[in-house]
């Protein structure tokens, strides 16, 4: 089988079947078209008999192709019989979906249903999509000894973690999920991928990792219809037993990075509920939420997702869905970043926040920094943070707004051009640190000069500072120098 998807993917490749190649050929309006699941417009431009039109209509568009017009070289008998595509009366159709993916590898996964196709099977296994890209943005750039795919689905995030970890172990309650990505793995020349069937941490019983990678089925529904993005566990329990037994399977300085679906329920504040799941765990933690649905807006997508708008239980499913939602108490539904850090720490930092602006990517280049600014910042002193040294980070700048012409400014606001792109409102002194912090000298006699210069008492100055930095610190804003 190997031998034949090597094969594969040599053709593949040498026929332009790539990213790019594919972008190219669809042309821009045909290319977004299909990123948006419209493929109308990439089947009209298809319709010659290129090998490279040939490939996409097979494998990512789904469509029947004359066997005439298959690319020279494409092993058809062989994919036959090994139950990749169909053939019958001189058209071959595909029995998957199979895509080229951002790392250069291949994506084998089943097709996305559209509207007026058969339902989906309960086993579906879904493709690469915006949350896989997402999860793979968001986990370490770190180099990683042991590494757990846990719920690997196609397989997409191996993909990301190949050459970065020296052993990946991949699990998935779905065998169908399994095959598919040992499909993946092969055909983007990924080998020695320990894979294995089960439910949460069951397949991987006493063993310990360094990073913990999990794009969970983190939907939130009364019943678990499809195990590609339902656990059937009872609400978002299934994301708070990742996050509580994820520490039990850390190595020392281990980190693990999902993403989560939480609930919003009345009367409670999300943020103690998500910082319920991380404080139990004794890693330090930080949990952000991206964005927040209404139970309406909810369901509508999920339903839509499984192609079920229009179908003639579409209202029942509605209807059933809101009513649990209801019954739940449930006021909205939110969706974001987990990161956990088992650092040893007898006095573990868990920082919960919304956060939902565009940020710089990928975020994994940076997230270690992060957790170090959000742990560094709660565990200095008041007497530390005076006698540290500050820098102000890299492509923090300073916006004065005010009317014009006034002397002093309405407010001052501190602004970073990276990372995660924060901005943070800040008084007079914050601001003069902002341009005199370079790391090379402690805060305390920078603090005595900006009294002098202002006028202030410097015992005040001293008693304040801390309170008005310690937030702009774990925020990024500045850094404790150790240079
Ligand atoms: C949203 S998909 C993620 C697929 C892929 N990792 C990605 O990033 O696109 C969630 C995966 O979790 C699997 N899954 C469902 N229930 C599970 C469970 N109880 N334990 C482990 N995996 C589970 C599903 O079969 C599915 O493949």
């Amino acid at each position: 089988m190997n031998d034949l998807l090597d094969r594969l993917r040599g053709l593949l490749l040498d026929t332009g079947y790539t990213i790019d190649g594919v972008r190219e050929r669809l042309g821009d309006v045909a290319a977004t078209a299909l990123s948006r699941e419209e493929t109308v417009p990439a089947l009209r431009a298809t319709a010659g008999d290129d090998p490279l039109g040939t490939l996409i209509r097979l494998w990512w568009l789904g469509a029947a192709v004359d066997e005439r017009k298959a690319p020279r070289g494409l092993p058809v008998e062989e994919l036959a019989a090994a139950g990749l595509v169909g053939v019958e009366g001189g058209r071959i159709t595909s029995t998957v979906h199979l895509q080229p993916w951002e790392t250069g590898g291949y994506v084998v996964s089943d097709r996305k249903v559209r509207p007026g196709d058969p339902a989906l099977r309960t086993d579906h296994v879904v493709g690469a999509g915006g949350a896989s890209a997402n999860l793979a943005q968001l986990v370490s750039r770190r180099p990683a000894g042991r590494v757990l795919d846990l719920g690997t689905g196609c397989g997409v995030q191996v993909l990301h973690l190949d050459g970065r970890a020296e052993e990946i172990v991949a699990t998935d309650v779905n065998p169908r999920a399994l095959e598919l990505a040992r499909l993946s793995w092969a055909l983007s020349g990924i080998r020695g991928v320990d894979a294995r069937r089960g439910s949460l941490f069951d397949p991987v019983p006493g063993e310990r990792f360094d990073l913990i990678v999990s794009n969970p089925p983190f939907v939130i529904s009364p019943a678990g219809r499809f195990a590609y993005r339902e656990s059937g566990f009872r609400a978002d329990d299934f994301c708070r037993d990742l996050v509580r037994l994820a520490p039990r399977h850390l190595a020392p300085g281990g980190t693990c990075q999902l993403l989560a679906n939480w609930l919003h329920v009345g009367g409670e504040d999300w943020q103690d509920r998500v910082g319920g799941w991380l404080a139990e765990t004794g890693c330090d933690g930080w949990a952000v939420q991206r964005d927040v649905q209404d139970p309406a807006e909810y369901v509508e997508l999920w339903l839509r997702d499984a192609a079920e708008q229009g179908t003639p239980r579409y209202r029942e499913l509605y209807e059933d869905w809101l009513g649990w939602f209801e019954s739940e108490n449930v006021t909205g539904i939110g969706f974001g970043w987990i990161t956990l850090n088992d650092s040893g720490s007898l006095d573990p930092v868990v920082r919960v926040e919304e956060y939902g602006q565009r940020v710089e990517l990928p975020v994994g280049g940076y997230v270690d920094e992060i957790l170090g600014s959000i742990t560094g910042a709660h565990r200095l002193t008041d007497a530390e943070l005076l006698g540290a040294r500050l820098a102000l980070a890299d492509g923090v700048l300073e916006e004065r707004i005010g009317s014009p012409g006034a002397e002093d400014p309405e407010r001052i606001v501190l602004r970073q051009t990276r990372g995660l792109r924060r901005s943070a409102q800040v008084g007079t002194v914050e601001a003069a640190l902002a341009g005199v912090c370079d790391g090379l000298y402690p805060l305390d006699p920078l603090l005595a000069a900006i009294a002098e210069l202002t006028g202030e008492d410097p015992g005040d100055l001293r008693e304040k500072a801390p309170e008005g930095l310690r937030p702009l610190i774990a925020e990024g804003f500045f850094h404790i120098s150790t240079g």
